[in-house]
C-alpha cells in the first residue's frame, strides 16, 4: 500500500517540468506590500464601516450561519441584502450562495439538463465551465466574445434541444475585456435562448454607478437573463448571488443543490455586502477611480518597456509567455514590494502567461512610485502583448 500515491509524485515532477507547480503563499499580517494581486478593486475589505459591520453581526447572529439556507440560515441580513441588491443591479429578485463558484454551479445546474444546449464562451471562469459539465447538458464552446459564433452555435445544430442558454461574464477575469452584452441578448432573442453573465468582475466596478454590465447593456430587468454576482471582490467580502427574474429565483430555493446542501453564507459576511453597497451607493466616485488607476498602472508598466495590454476595466495583463519567466518575474515584484497576480496555463492559453496587474481604487502616489521602481526591473523580451499565439476560435466542446 505504500506505494498508493506514487502517481501523485511523477504528475508533481511533471508539472514542476512545465513549470506549472502551484503552491501556497501564507500571507503575513502587515507585510506591508503594494497589493496588485487581490480583487479588492473598491478597497473595501478593510473599510471600516465594512469591518464594523461584519463585526456587529458576529455579535448579533454569532460567527456563523448555523445551517442550510432553508433550515436556519436565513438571517434577516440575508433578506435585506437580497433585496437591495437585486435593486441595485435592476433584477426583480436575488439570491445568496455561499461563494460565486456556488452561485454558478447552482444557476446552472437548476436551469439546464441533458436535453439542454448550453453555449459557453472560450474564457469562461471555471466555475461556469464546471458548472456546465456538472449539468450533463450538450456543450458547445464559442470564440471569445463573438455573437457571431454564438448566432451559428444556436443555428447550426443538428440535434434539436429543449431549451439555450448562452453563457458569458461581462468583464472577463483574467483579461479584463468586456462582452458584447446587447449584441449577445440580440442574438439569444432571435433563438429564444436565455443569457446567463456572470458579474464577478462586473458588478462594483463596471458600468454607472458600478452597476455591472447587463444594467450598461440596457438589460437590466430582462426577463431573459440571469446573473451571477460574487461578494468577494468588489464588495471585499465572501459569497455569490443569482439576480433574475422571481421565477427564476423561486426555481432555484426548490432546485439549486449548491444553494439547498450548503450551509449559508455567514451573517457577517452578509452585513459587510450590505456595507459595502452601502458605500458605493454613497459614493460612486469609486467605480471612477479605479479605471483611472487602472490606465495609471498601464502606463506605468509601458514606461517600463512591458508589453502591457490596455485595461477597459481594472485589470493589466503585462504578457510574458513562458510560465516560468513568469512566475520569477512575480517572485521578483513580491521581494520588492508589489504582489501581483501570476497566471500560468490551464488558467491562461500556452504562452500567455502573465502578471495581472489588478487596480484598486484606494492605490496611493507612494504604491504608484513603489510599482514603477518594480516593474522597471523586470526583464522582458521586447514582444507585444498581441504578438502571442492566441486560443483557437473554432467551437469545441468544453
Ligand atoms: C468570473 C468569476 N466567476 C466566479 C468566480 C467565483 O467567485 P467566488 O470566488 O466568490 O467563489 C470568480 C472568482 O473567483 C470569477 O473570477
Amino acid at each position: 500500500m505504500s506505494d498508493m500515491w506514487d502517481w501523485l509524485a511523477a504528475r508533481a515532477a511533471e508539472r514542476e517540468a512545465a513549470g506549472l507547480r502551484r503552491r501556497l503563499r501564507t500571507r503575513e499580517l502587515g507585510d506591508g506590500l503594494v497589493d496588485l494581486a487581490g480583487n479588492d478593486y473598491l478597497g473595501l475589505s478593510a473599510h471600516p464601516e465594512v469591518r464594523a459591520a461584519a463585526a456587529e453581526a458576529v455579535w448579533a447572529w454569532g460567527s456563523g450561519s448555523t445551517g442550510s439556507r432553508l433550515v436556519t440560515g436565513t438571517t434577516t441580513e440575508h433578506t435585506a441584502l437580497e433585496r437591495e441588491l437585486a435593486d441595485f443591479v435592476g433584477a426583480e429578485a436575488a439570491l445568496v450562495f455561499s461563494s460565486g463558484y456556488l452561485a454558478n454551479l447552482g444557476v446552472v445546474t437548476a436551469l439546464a439538463g441533458p436535453e439542454d444546449l448550453l453555449i459557453s464562451d472560450a474564457q469562461n471562469h471555471a466555475s461556469v465551465i464546471d458548472a456546465c459539465r456538472l449539468s450533463g447538458a450538450r456543450r458547445v464552446v464559442v470564440e471569445h466574445c463573438s455573437p457571431i459564433a454564438v448566432h451559428r452555435a444556436l443555428a447550426g445544430t443538428a440535434i434539436p434541444y429543449r431549451r439555450a442558454f448562452v453563457l458569458t461574464e461581462s468583464v472577463f477575469s483574467v483579461d479584463g475585456d468586456v462582452a458584447p452584452l446587447a449584441e449577445l441578448a440580440e442574438v439569444c432573442r432571435e433563438h429564444g435562448a436565455a443569457l446567463l453573465v456572470d458579474e464577478a468582475h462586473g458588478v462594483g466596478v463596471h458600468g454607472q454607478e458600478g452597476r455591472g454590465g447587463a444594467y450598461a447593456a440596457g438589460l437590466a430587468g430582462a426577463q431573459d437573463v440571469v446573473l451571477t454576482v460574487t461578494l468577494s471582490k468588489a464588495f471585499g467580502t465572501q459569497g455569490g448571488v443569482v439576480a433574475g427574474p422571481q421565477a427564476v429565483i423561486d426555481h432555484l430555493v426548490d432546485a439549486a443543490r449548491a444553494f439547498i446542501f450548503d450551509t449559508a453564507l455567514a451573517p457577517s459576511c452578509v452585513a459587510a455586502a450590505r456595507a459595502s453597497l452601502r458605500i458605493l451607493r454613497r459614493e460612486p466616485d469609486l467605480v471612477e477611480r479605479v479605471h483611472a488607476n487602472a490606465l495609471r498602472l498601464h502606463a506605468i508598466a509601458v514606461d517600463a518597456g512591458l508589453p502591457a495590454t490596455a485595461p477597459s476595466g481594472a485589470v493589466t495583463s503585462v504578457i510574458l509567455g513562458d510560465p516560468d519567466r513568469t512566475v520569477a518575474a512575480a517572485a521578483r515584484c513580491a521581494e520588492h514590494g508589489v504582489r501581483v497576480g501570476c497566471f500560468r496555463p490551464p488558467s491562461v492559453p500556452d504562452g500567455r502567461s502573465r502578471l495581472r496587474l489588478t487596480a484598486r481604487a484606494d492605490l496611493t502616489e507612494e504604491d504608484f512610485a513603489r510599482v514603477s521602481t518594480v516593474l522597471r526591473g523586470i526583464p522582458h523580451n521586447g514582444i507585444g502583448p498581441d504578438q502571442f499565439h492566441e486560443r483557437s476560435g473554432q467551437p469545441s466542446v468544453v
